[in-house]
């Protein structure tokens, strides 16, 4: 049988942590609703906004991406993906969860991945160009707008360099793009010029990390996105259960929604004990940021990492205001590890044999439990092994139970009015045409 990762959420309780945790009542109150949330989520499934939910089963696009995979391998040894905001922190969650820190330095198959675009900080583009011979990199660029400004000046500086290095003619093939195939200024360049245009998934960015966007650098690395895909058909299917014991991503979102509105913890911590997935605390920052921060409500997210946090934030989680709900997430097995040498000294003898992932499993317990006996509400999300088919199944178990909080709070999870609003300003005050107002208006404050 497949198994699933596993949402443990008794120290949220009120048997555990008193007045600050939910009643067992209040959960089964709300579980009532979930009929018809997911009746309403499956009537709109034809819904651009939910096509991320179709990801998972998108057999053409597995192989397409399997066959531009070949090309990329045979011509090129790096993929730099140009994104920012969704467009960015998916791929980066994959590529850093799976392959770690210094996978350019160690890997032998697959290509080396960066990341760029996702600041206009000269520094960052001038150092990579440093390192990378252009004649053997690939970009990948993605924007679902075709518009934002920080990926189109890193693209435009890019392009410069590749055609200065291979030629207006071979540039072609050093670029692949994922925008809307409709009308815009990404598209229009793609298309004057023959870059492959993936065709950004109709949907939203924040729930693209399953299409091209998160998926192309990941088989370039040497990833086997089929898994992923696989993990997240399975919490797509506990989705669909109308039953609270099964459906977990409706729990996790229950209970954030029951902190937020009955005991006013707005703070929701994500802290992965497992170091890698620091990224995908950056993914989920985002998610819940901007599905869920409108309309004068929100839950503002935390990414923090354990242990590193226990000696920065843990202070505060444990005797600051009671304003926070934490989740912890950790691998059950884990294929690293290693074993602290023995030393005579008295002091440090007891540390020797142990093995490091036995150390990481004790911090995030003592931390569990401490914060339970402060009557801080933590859960944990337990993944049987991190691999593949378990961070599919993390992305969308986070995608599903963003989606429940914005029904249960009635908030659109799909746009970003904020975000757009300064992408507006920017691009009045460099001068876009169609911008003038926005342009006029910001110059007030200048
Ligand atoms: O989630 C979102 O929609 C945003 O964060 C966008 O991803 C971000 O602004 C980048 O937009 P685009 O992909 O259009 O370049």
């Amino acid at each position: 049988m497949e198994k699933i990762i596993k949402y443990d959420c008794q120290f949220m309780s009120a048997e555990k942590v008193g007045s600050f945790g939910f009643k067992k009542q209040e959960l089964a109150k709300l579980g009532k609703k979930l009929a018809t949330i997911n009746k309403k989520i499956e009537k709109l499934k034809n819904n651009p906004d939910l096509s991320f939910r179709k990801l998972p089963y998108d057999n053409l696009l597995v192989n397409l991406l399997g066959k531009l995979n070949v090309i990329l391998k045979k011509n090129f040894k790096n993929l730099v993906i140009v994104g920012i905001g969704a467009s960015d922190l998916g791929a980066r969650a994959i590529i850093r969860t799976l392959a770690g820190r210094y996978n350019n330095q160690l890997k032998t198959k697959g290509l080396n991945i960066y990341f760029a675009g996702n600041t206009t900080d000269p520094r960052v583009l001038d150092d990579l160009l440093k390192i990378l011979d252009l004649k053997k990199t690939a970009f990948f660029i993605v924007s679902r707008s075709g518009s934002t400004i920080e990926p189109m000046v890193s693209f435009l500086y890019f392009r410069k360099k590749v055609i200065g290095a291979v030629g207006q003619k071979k540039a072609q093939k050093h670029f692949i793009i994922s925008t809307l195939p409709n009308k815009n200024p990404l598209s229009d360049i793609a298309q004057k010029e023959g870059y492959l245009n993936l065709a950004h998934y109709p949907g939203g960015g924040r729930y693209s990390v399953l299409s091209a966007n998160g998926l192309l650098s990941a088989m370039a690395c040497g990833f086997d996105i089929k898994k992923l895909l696989a993990g997240a058909r399975v919490i797509d299917k506990i989705s669909k259960s109308n039953n609270l014991k099964v459906n977990s991503p409706f729990i996790f979102a229950a209970l954030q929604y029951l902190a937020y509105k009955k005991r006013k913890q707005n703070i929701s911590v994500l802290m992965p004990y497992n170091y890698y997935l620091n990224e995908f605390a950056f993914w989920f920052r985002q998610l819940w940021a901007e599905s869920l921060g409108k309309e004068r409500l929100g839950i503002t997210p935390i990414a923090a990492l354990g242990p590193t946090d226990q000696h920065s934030q843990l202070q505060l989680y444990i005797e600051g205001p009671h304003d926070k709900i934490i989740t912890f997430i950790i691998a059950e097995k884990y294929k690293h590890d290693l074993s602290v040498p023995k030393t005579n000294n008295k002091e440090m003898a007891y540390l020797g044999g142990h093995s490091f992932n036995q150390i990481l499993k004790i911090e995030h317990k003592a931390t569990s439990v401490s914060l339970m006996k402060s009557q801080r509400p933590n859960g944990t999300i337990y993944l049987p092994e991190l691999n593949e088919y378990y961070l599919g199944q993390l992305f969308f178990f986070f995608e599903m139970a963003a989606v429940y909080l914005g029904e249960l709070l009635g908030i659109n999870v799909f746009n970003q009015p904020g975000v757009e609003h300064s992408k507006k300003y920017m691009y009045g005050l460099l001068g876009r045409k169609g911008f003038e107002k926005e342009a006029r208006e910001i110059k007030k404050f200048l």
